[in-house]
């Protein structure tokens, strides 16, 4: 009976949106929350990837997530840069995710890469909620730090609510234009069908407690299926970037979407001719916060189990591409392998 060997995985969430829109600064916000809840060390920091377990989200959103509720483990966010000339980089993160948040600036609205990201959306099928940052810049706004969006909407004099209610109803229009029926996330149904809107300031905190809640909410819905994975199996991802890293030579940040990779497994990587056969060197993760000082950024670990950002060390690495499919081989036929890779 495989399903003992079956777990449930975290989502993987993609922040998309127009440079400077505040994609990283909500993170920023999300992992400063769980500092301030004492939880610094619960949050992990991935490659190119931030993992934010169930109970902290619970603890950010208050009571608006009862952990009980929910059997995901929590959502492992991808930040992605918003300068145009990184299209690939944000089509590889918004196609390999499970669910998306695009992020807008309530005051800027619709911009190149936000109809970018809206169009990768698309052509994936990854469901998203739209995030309208920047709530506090609405002239006059007065801050409710970190409080749910219905407490901060409340305190807000006519004027002020209204000026946002313009905005937002512009973003609306701006969906609707694009193909995609949306509306304030507390007046959508149906998620599958329509797209919810939550407003939200990075800076502040306020609307995030509703922005986590709508996040676990979706994915518990709808993907849980999706999410079953064999823990233990050959892991399975996705190239994130090809770097060159001091001391390491040429390397891949890989997404690991299913299964696990370990330090001595052998990988199968697309590259740009034929697949690329290779045994890892080093399976490498940022420093925790606190260690940031010592000489190397990484340290190594022997094994990592999907959701997970991982940079891997390995030879042979010159010809792999971002996009290109990462599988573990470990006790497959490494010929199948290798078709499935090329595939892909
Ligand atoms: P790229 O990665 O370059 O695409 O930008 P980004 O989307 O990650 O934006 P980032 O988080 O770097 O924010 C850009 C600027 O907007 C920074 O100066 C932030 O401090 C500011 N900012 C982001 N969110 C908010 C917000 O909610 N309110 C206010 N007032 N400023 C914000
Ligand atoms: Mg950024």
């Amino acid at each position: 009976d495989t399903r003992d060997h079956t777990s449930l995985r975290t989502p993987i969430v993609a922040v998309l949106g127009h440079v400077d829109h505040g994609k990283t600064s909500l993170l920023d916000k999300i992992r400063g929350s769980a500092v301030i809840e004492g939880e610094a060390g619960a949050i992990t920091q991935h490659i190119g990837a931030t993992a934010v377990p169930l109970d902290i989200i619970s603890s950010i959103a208050g009571e608006l997530v009862d952990p009980d509720d929910f059997d995901l483990p929590g959502l492992l966010f991808i930040d992605t840069p918003g300068h145009h000339s990184f299209t690939t980089l944000r089509s590889r993160g918004g196609a390999l995710a499970d669910i998306a948040i695009l992020v807008v600036d309530v005051n800027d609205g619709f911009q190149p890469q936000t109809l970018e990201a809206l169009d990768i959306l698309k052509r994936s099928q990854t469901p998203f909620i739209v995030a309208a940052n920047k709530i506090d810049t609405v002239p006059g706004w007065s801050v409710n730090e970190d409080s749910p969006i219905n407490d901060t909407y409340e305190a807000q004099t006519d004027r002020v609510s209204s000026r946002l209610d313009e905005s937002l109803y512009e973003i609306i229009g701006n969906l609707s234009d694009e193909g995609f029926s949306a509306d304030l996330y507390w007046r959508v149904q149906n998620f599958q069908r329509n797209v919810g809107v939550v407003p939200v300031s990075a800076m502040t905190g306020e609307g995030v407690p509703d922005l986590l809640t709508v996040m676990m909410g979706l994915s518990q819905r709808y993907m849980k299926e999706e999410m079953e994975i064999d823990v233990a199996g050959p892991g399975v991802g996705t190239v994130l970037e090809v770097k060159e890293e001091k001391g390491f030579g040429k390397t891949v940040d890989i997404v690991l979407y299913d299964g696990t990779i370990r330090e001595d497994d052998t990988l199968v990587v697309g590259g740009q001719n034929d697949p690329i056969v290779t045994e890892v060197r080093a399976l490498l993760q940022p420093r925790p916060l606190a260690e940031i000082r010592t000489e190397s950024r990484f340290e190594n670990v022997d094994e990592v189990g999907a959701a997970a950002g991982i940079k891997v060390a390995a030879p042979e690495l010159e010809d792999a591409m971002a996009g290109a499919p990462v599988r573990v081989v470990r006790d497959r036929s490494l010929d199948e392998v290798v078709g499935e890779v090329e595939a892909e």
